[in-house]
């Protein structure tokens, strides 16, 4: 730990799967693991954020299968590829310090190294698997625990399994486990807790089918050819070994483990807080401080999900309203731990109130009346009345709540709390009436103090909404030429005696139209229609004349692509010899890679 820091701070959000590309439910523990991240680095610790992808696994393999890839590169397009994982966290301003994928050498050779390590000492056995499996949780499952005979966490078909497999000895770790959850603050919130241990613990643990032989990619059992670690295992153990833990890529172990907080998503809280602790207490590991269930974002009403059609799309999205306004929309709108119901409505709604009326309005009002009267330049000095006492301490009440409900991960009430503030500001605005103070030299001084007061809450906003809304943050620090050392949170104290110079700019975030928008997204929204239609494939004969008559000619393949949204269509540039490049379209894409095609010669 470095000497001015307060101490080390280790955070991490699920590590994603790369099946599909990742939507907006997926973002919003991302955002929050990010905001929390940001908050402790403002705060002076010393904060290792970790996330990454789970790629291993019998649903990824299908899916590699079903696009004709290798899993190899199927899971590398989804990462690495345009508008993949890595290019969305950036979009959405994540400033993870480390990024691991399970496909990683170095995690590879450790997830050996540990399962051969609780093979050793008896936790891992071998017996026979025989029950049911939901392939696209990458779960087992007993009939005792399925509902109404269907997957219990995602309500679909699950399928008969039966396999030699190895076992890990889940039930010796029960009542450890019961009393961790009950007896410790491990688990939150506390409602998560009720429901693991009366649903899975009290039932009856049964050990856990940790290795399957019915496909091939995973992490090999080394001693055991045939056999591939169970997803679970592997993805769980990314949290220590992206520190170091059973390799010598990092040597961050010692400082960062146990994790100060694992955020995940409430379907796999199950992972988290009974098999991921007692795989650690069989190997007598340090267990990570808390784990932190938070809730679904439905999109109007429904789960959210490809299959649907009702994908939110977070580069749609940020592109229309910012990242920022999206971001602080996720966090200020739904309780962290609760489910929530996102709609184009009130994402629109919440910007033009929050953000447009309250915020954006309190900063340009300030700033433009700091021009108007005074050329943006505030002396030092004056005397508090007590309305600049109230609004003072009712930013350090501010500043204290918030402190409290971050802490406790309450994102939205930490929010709230900064709008009392901010709400508090427009209306001294209007008590104090700057207007008619500017009107006499008289009563010049005092609209001096007021501007300094209105300066100052929207500093400390700015500084308390930074771990939200970065970017915005630092534009209104800016129009406020705020010291880099008045912008920390040691300078989170109100201070009224300073002078101040501002600037002007535009607006932060300007109004939305909300019925033209909602008009524009349902557009948007609707499926790409391809530039030029073909005739779907057909059987039929032609006869002789229809042959004669059609013109085929040797053409060259310049490029290739696929047709976005379209399983069926390849988009070609071709040189057809006219020196002209010819596009085309053909329904061929099920049986060709466009790479295969390019610098092929065909007939068209
Ligand atoms: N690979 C596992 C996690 C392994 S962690 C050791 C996984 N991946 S996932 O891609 O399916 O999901 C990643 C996270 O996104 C989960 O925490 C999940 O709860 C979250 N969400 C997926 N859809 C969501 C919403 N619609 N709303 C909120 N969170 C959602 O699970």
């Amino acid at each position: 730990m470095c000497k001015q820091c307060k101490g080390n701070y280790y955070i991490t959000t699920p590590i994603y799967y790369p099946s599909s590309n990742l939507h907006i439910g997926h973002a919003y523990c991302t955002v929050a693991t990010d905001a929390m991240a940001r908050y402790k680095r403002l705060q002076g610790y010393n904060v290792k954020f970790l996330t990454g992808t789970d790629e291993h696994g019998q649903k990824i393999e299908d899916k590699a299968k079903e696009a004709g890839l290798t899993p190899q590169q199927f899971v590398d397009n989804i990462v690495l590829g345009e508008r993949g994982v890595l290019d969305l966290w950036k979009l959405m301003n994540i400033s993870y310090d480390r990024f691991i994928r399970t496909t990683d050498d170095y995690h590879v050779a450790a997830i050996q190294k540990i399962f051969k390590k609780m093979y050793d000492n008896g936790d891992i056995y071998k017996g026979a698997y025989r029950g049911k499996y939901c392939k696209p949780c990458e779960s087992f499952w007993t009939e005792s625990q399925l509902k109404d005979g269907k997957c219990p966490d995602c309500g679909r078909e699950v399928m008969d399994a039966e396999e030699e497999a190895y076992f890990f000895r889940l039930s010796k770790y029960a009542d450890r486990i019961q009393d961790l959850l009950e007896n410790t603050d491990f688990l939150e919130p506390r409602s998560r807790v009720n429901e693991m241990v009366n649903n899975f613990i009290k039932p009856g643990l049964e050990d856990l089918c940790v290795s399957r032989t019915s496909f091939t990619w995973g992490v090999p059992v080394d001693f055991d050819p045939g056999h591939v670690v169970y997803v679970w295992i592997d993805a769980l153990f990314n949290y220590m070994t992206a520190l170091g833990f059973e390799n010598d890529k990092y040597d961050d172990l010692k400082d960062f483990w146990p994790a100060d907080v694992h955020f995940v998503g409430k379907e796999i809280v199950r992972f988290h807080s009974i098999i991921w602790p007692a795989m650690l207490m069989s190997l007598d590991l340090p267990l990570p401080k808390k784990v932190y269930g938070h809730g679904w974002l439905n999109f109007n009403g429904e789960k959210m999900s490809k299959s649907r059609g009702n994908v939110v799309d977070p580069y749609l999205l940020s592109e229309r309203f910012g990242v920022d306004a999206l971001r602080f929309f996720l966090l200020r709108t739904f309780p962290f731990g609760s489910d929530g119901n996102f709609t184009n409505e009130l994402l629109i709604n919440t910007i033009n109130v929050d953000l447009a009326n309250v915020l954006g309005n309190l900063v340009s009002r300030t700033t433009a009346m700091n021009q108007k009267y005074f050329g943006g330049v505030l002396a030092e000095g004056g005397e508090a009345a007590e309305l600049d006492n109230e609004l003072k301490a009712l930013a350090e009440d501010v500043v204290a709540n918030y402190e409290k409900q971050m802490d406790k991960f309450q994102f939205s009430n930490a929010l709230a709390e900064v709008f009392r503030l901010l709400d508090r500001a427009n209306k001294y605005i209007d008590e104090t009436t700057p207007w008619i103070l500017a009107k006499s030299e008289d009563t010049k001084p005092r609209l001096n103090t007021v501007m300094k007061n209105l300066c100052e809450a929207i500093r400390i906003s700015a500084i308390l909404i930074c771990p939200f809304m970065p970017d915005s943050s630092k534009a209104i620090l800016d129009l406020l030429q705020v010291a880099e050392a008045d912008r920390v949170w040691d300078a989170r104290n109100y201070r009224v005696d300073t002078a101040w110079t501002t600037s002007t700019g535009a607006a932060l975030f300007p109004r939305i139209d909300m019925e033209k928008e909602l008009a524009a997204l349902e557009e948007l929204s609707k499926p790409a229609k391809p530039a030029i239609e073909i005739e779907p494939y057909s059987e039929e004969k032609v006869d002789f004349d229809t042959f004669c008559k059609s013109d085929f000619r040797a053409v060259k393949v310049k490029d290739c692509k696929n047709v976005k949204k379209s399983d069926k269509l390849l988009q070609f540039t071709l040189d057809d010899g006219t020196g002209v490049d010819r596009q085309i379209l053909s329904g061929i894409a099920k049986f060709y890679k466009p790479e295969e095609l390019i610098g092929k010669t065909l007939v068209a």
